[in-house]
């Protein structure tokens, strides 16, 4: 039975406000991530991208003008995906290793989607590093670009609360069936847009 993802965009009143389970899993994180509002020719940064659950879908939604900013601490993680990508011929994904900080080696407004997916468990709410990655993604982003959040081992209500603080403003949110920790669950994404802060 195809999967129906739901979705909920928020109206703007300016308020602020296992390799087989993987592959099979990549037709539904497309979906997911063109309701999101991912497009052709865009550029993405997966911050703690992991072996690409996301990414490649993302690659693939992107398609050959787009690209794929793959970042993790990950080596091995980050060898896996890269041989993903090449098992499928995709060549718009730029690997990013880091030592884990939270400096992203991008220039200023340069993506204009970030997915921080199941990244919590290692950026906790009281972790000083969590404001500042915020920071950085927002530096990245273009204008009228997005953030996407999966939010697992977290109490999801404070993270958003975080965000929002941050300087972002709520888009939207997703529900469907996500890949995380290698079953199928179904979970919800969040969206924000950058304010004018
Ligand atoms: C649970 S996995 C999620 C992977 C992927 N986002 C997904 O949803 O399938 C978390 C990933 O974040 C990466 N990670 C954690 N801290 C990081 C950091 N400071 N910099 C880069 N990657 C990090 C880990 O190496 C791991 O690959």
């Amino acid at each position: 039975m195809r999967e129906v993802y739901s979705c909920v965009r928020v109206i703007d009143h300016g308020l602020g406000a296992g390799n087989v389970l993987r592959d099979g899993f990549n037709g539904k994180a497309q979906e997911l991530l063109r309701r999101i509002g991912l497009k052709r020719g865009q550029k993405v940064l997966d911050f703690g991208c992991g072996r690409g659950n996301y990414a490649i879908p993302a690659a693939q939604v992107v398609g050959d003008y787009g690209r794929v900013y793959a970042l993790d601490k990950n080596h091995r993680a980050l060898d896996e995906l890269m041989r993903r990508a090449a098992a499928r011929g995709l060549d718009n994904i730029v690997r990013m290793d880091t030592s884990g900080e939270v400096d992203i080696d991008l220039e200023d407004g340069s993506v204009q989607v970030v997915l921080l997916y199941d990244i919590f468990w290692y950026f906790r709410l009281h972790d000083p590093r969590l404001p500042r990655l915020l920071d950085e993604v927002f530096r990245v982003s273009t204008s009228d670009g997005f953030i996407s959040i999966y939010p697992k081992h977290v109490d999801a209500d404070r993270l958003l609360e975080m965000v929002l603080s941050q300087g972002y403003r709520m888009r939207g949110s997703c529900s469907g069936e996500l890949l995380h920790d290698g079953n199928l669950e179904r979970g919800r994404v969040y969206n924000f847009m950058l304010t004018n802060r």
